[in-house]
């Protein structure tokens, strides 16, 4: 199981140093991946089945882009584990399919594992089970899916932040869906909790979760990485 915290625009240096050797002090055998924003990236102490990894870059060793930071940035920490696709990024920060093919293909030259995020805003869910399919598999355009280090995070845009993750049966109908063509580790994100995340863990084709608000208290999230290993 992939139990996965995004810390999206949350902790800073010293808390996220705390969060990181809390975490990695506890022997966990789930494998675990934190996402700190990028000024927090650091050297960490890390036992094998945690890393830590960047929620964005931009697609370039080096160069003049302002405000972004590329490879040369991550590599300094040992960086090979990145986000793509998040819908924050997709539907706040308007990046295109265009924009995140290319970074995909970046961090795939770089054989970074890369969690590749999809899902669909309320409206399509609303429209049914053949919409929603039609609309994640679009923004598999020009995505390599048999790529070795892939793990996909199935994220409706309407269960993130919300409190109101999508029911169990929701879930196991698109991972299965996915599942058809994509060989790749299934993760599912939207407001997952200690409270529900066992029951989402034991969804048939699920491996593991990505976390946002839940995951920001580092006790929280020993306590999912802790039942994860219970499983
Ligand atoms: P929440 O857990 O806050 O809904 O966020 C999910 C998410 O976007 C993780 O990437």
């Amino acid at each position: 199981m992939i139990i996965a915290s995004n810390f999206k625009t949350n902790h800073n240096r010293k808390s996220t140093k705390e969060f990181v050797d809390f975490i990695s002090l506890q022997h966990f055998f789930s494998e675990v991946r934190i996402f700190p924003p990028s000024t927090a990236l650091d050297d960490f102490d890390l036992t094998p089945n945690i890393r830590v990894g960047a929620q964005n870059f931009y697609p370039v060793q080096n160069g003049s882009f302002t405000g972004e930071i590329g490879f040369d940035q991550l590599e300094e920490f040992g960086i090979d584990t990145v986000l793509v696709g998040h819908s924050e990024r997709r539907h706040i920060l308007g990046e295109t399919q265009k924009d995140i093919s290319k970074k995909y293909d970046f961090a795939k030259a770089k054989e970074c594992e890369i969690v590749y995020c999809v899902g669909e805003p309320k409206e399509v869910r609303e429209e049914g089970i053949e919409a929603v399919m039609s609309y994640i598999w679009r923004q598999f355009d020009d995505i390599d899916v048999d790529y070795s280090e892939l793990v996909v995070a199935y994220e409706p845009v309407w269960a993130i932040g919300t409190g109101l993750s999508a029911s169990l049966e929701d879930i196991k109908e698109v991972l299965g869906l996915l599942r058809q063509k994509i060989k790749a580790p299934l993760l599912y994100g939207g407001s997952v909790k200690v409270e529900t995340i066992k029951d989402i863990l034991g969804i048939e084709n699920c491996d593991g979760v990505l976390v946002g608000t839940a995951s920001w208290d580092m006790k929280n999230f020993a306590k999912m990485i802790e039942i994860s290993d219970q499983l």
